[in-house]
């Protein structure tokens, strides 16, 4: 199997009536030989220097990943920079394929990011489709928003940080994993007691979500980090692989968090 069979046959998973359009997608060839055979497929958040290092160690063929490889949503490449220019030295000496597999999951009637998300954490309820990559989940069990961060700190989100309400048990979840838009008319929705965002404005929706809580509604924000937001999506998406092709050996990498924590 070459890394085009893969990735057509990964990217139909998503193509639910076959109505989306593709033609101004980011879910291309990054580098490497898309007709090259594979046996081993690497997968992973973001395509970070130690990553890239990683799986070319472990000999991967084919490494998928969510989220740019270079600061860009299109890849446009920053002009006389030096570590643009380094990391496409690293790439060079590596024969892997990398690829982006963003737009297809989350334009799934069903967003795999989110779904990949909900399943990390072992939560279940009924799910909600909003818009593009925004997603409800109403638990069956409700759960404090602090809970809630336990269960990410056990998953790779280690440095989970809460807006508003902490211990007040919640029902209703707005999944607005990495960085969509509409996160905060979803915080202002009554209906919904949490928010999960990969990353957000602290002066706006944080404040928003302490003064809520302060004033006695039921409301928080919980700012997970970009990566380990949207990284179940991607585990979902491994084991969807290894499952649908025995005969690829496949592995995640996490790619971690992007800050040091002091
Ligand atoms: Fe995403
Ligand atoms: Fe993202």
């Amino acid at each position: 199997m070459t890394a085009q069979e893969l990735m057509d046959h990964i990217f139909r998973w998503c193509d639910d009536n076959g109505e989306k359009d593709y033609s101004n997608t980011c879910d291309t060839v990054k580098c490497g030989d898309p007709s090259r055979e594979i046996r081993k497929v690497a997968v992973t958040m973001t395509a970070t220097v130690e990553v890239i290092r990683q799986a070319q160690q472990w000999g991967a063929d084919l490494l998928i990943v969510h989220e740019p490889t270079f600061y860009d949503h299109f890849e446009k490449r920053l002009e006389n920079d030096p570590v643009t220019k380094a990391k496409e030295e690293l790439l060079a000496k590596t024969d892997m394929v990398i690829w982006r597999y963003h737009d297809h999951p989350h334009n799934k009637n069903k967003d795999m990011i989110g779904e990949g998300t909900v399943r990390m954490l072992g939560l279940q309820g009924k799910w909600i489709n909003r818009h593009w990559a925004v997603n409800r989940l109403i638990l069956d069990e409700p759960l404090t928003p602090r809970e809630l961060a336990e269960r990410f700190a056990k998953n790779g989100g280690n440095h989970v940080r809460v807006c508003g309400t902490l211990d007040e048990p919640c029902k209703t979840i707005s999944l607005c994993l990495g960085t969509p838009r509409g996160v905060f008319e979803e915080l202002q929705d009554p209906e919904v007691d949490v928010v999960f965002s990969g990353e957000t404005s602290e002066w706006m929706l944080g404040e928003y979500a302490r003064d809520a809580a302060a004033l006695g509604f039921r409301k928080a924000l919980m700012i997970i980090g970009h990566n380990p937001s949207e990284m179940g999506g991607m585990i979902l998406l491994e084991k969807l692989i290894a499952k649908e092709f025995p005969e690829l050996e496949t592995k995640y990498f996490n790619c971690g968090e992007v800050y040091h924590s002091i």
